[in-house]
This record gives C-alpha cells, sequence and structure tokens, in this order.
C-alpha cells in the first residue's frame, strides 16, 4: 500500500471516532512524519461551540506531544463530494509546525484533490517575521 494509501485508510478510520453532535459533520486526519509513523485526529465538539477542535489539530497536537518535529504528508477526509480542506486556524499550525508539506483531501471513497501548504496558505506570518 503507498504512503498515500495508508494515510487516507487511516484518516477515514480516525474519522468514525469524531465526536461531532453539534455539526454532524465528522472529518478524520492523519498526519505522516518523515519517519514513516502515522498520527491520527478527528473533530471534538463541545456545547460552547467555540472550543471545538479539528481533525487536522488534534493529530498535529498528538504528533507534537510525542516529540515529533518531522512531518511530509496529511490526508484529510469527509463525507462530502467536493473536497473539505484545513480551516484557516489548522493552516496556520500545519504551517508553522509541519511547513510545506503535501495535503490530500478525500472523501469515504476517493481521493478529491492534493495540494501543497504554501498554496493554502500564500503570504503567511510565521517566525520568520519575529527575527
Ligand atoms: N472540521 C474539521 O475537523 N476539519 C476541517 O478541515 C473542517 C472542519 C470540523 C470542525 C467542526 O467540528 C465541523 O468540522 C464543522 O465545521
Amino acid at each position: 500500500m503507498s504512503d498515500s494509501d495508508r494515510l487516507v485508510t487511516a484518516a477515514r478510520a480516525a474519522r468514525e471516532h469524531a465526536s461531532a453532535p453539534y455539526s454532524n459533520f465528522k472529518v478524520g486526519a492523519a498526519l505522516l512524519t518523515r519517519g514513516g509513523k502515522i498520527y491520527t485526529g478527528c473533530n471534538v465538539e463541545n456545547a460552547t461551540y467555540a472550543l471545538t477542535v479539528c481533525a487536522e489539530r488534534v493529530a498535529l497536537l498528538k504528533a507534537l506531544s510525542e516529540g515529533e518535529r518531522d512531518f511530509t504528508t496529511i490526508a484529510v477526509v469527509a463525507d462530502t463530494a467536493s473536497p473539505t480542506p484545513p480551516c484557516g486556524p489548522c493552516r496556520q499550525l500545519l504551517w508553522e509546525y509541519c511547513g510545506d508539506i503535501r495535503v490530500i483531501l478525500a472523501n469515504l471513497s476517493a481521493v478529491s484533490g492534493e495540494h501543497q501548504m504554501r498554496d493554502l496558505l500564500p503570504l503567511p506570518f510565521d517566525n520568520r517575521l519575529l527575527k
């Protein structure tokens, strides 16, 4: 199985764990390290709505908290005909911690888009501007 297939499969499985009783919009994500490990995440909502955490951020924070710092690809899966790309806050964090990784968008049956992070977050604010 290719890395891309492994990632999409892992993101689909992670999506099953989504806690999305308010939106009913379940999302799964799978983040691949350069060393070949996969960290998964799903969206987790709550009654205030505002504290919702997206699948991408859950996967990223799980990986970072395990000491991972080098990533190559993330897959994002939702049950939609058109691709579900990362939201703005997730793009900021993915750019800062993962850089120009590949972003694979898929639904339950097929891949629906492939992008590079630099194209999803043009003109980013990042630590280069803090120096
Ligand atoms: N969501 C994600 O988890 N990732 C995305 O890329 C888009 C949106 C979640 C947040 C919320 O729980 C639900 O989808 C609807 O916005």
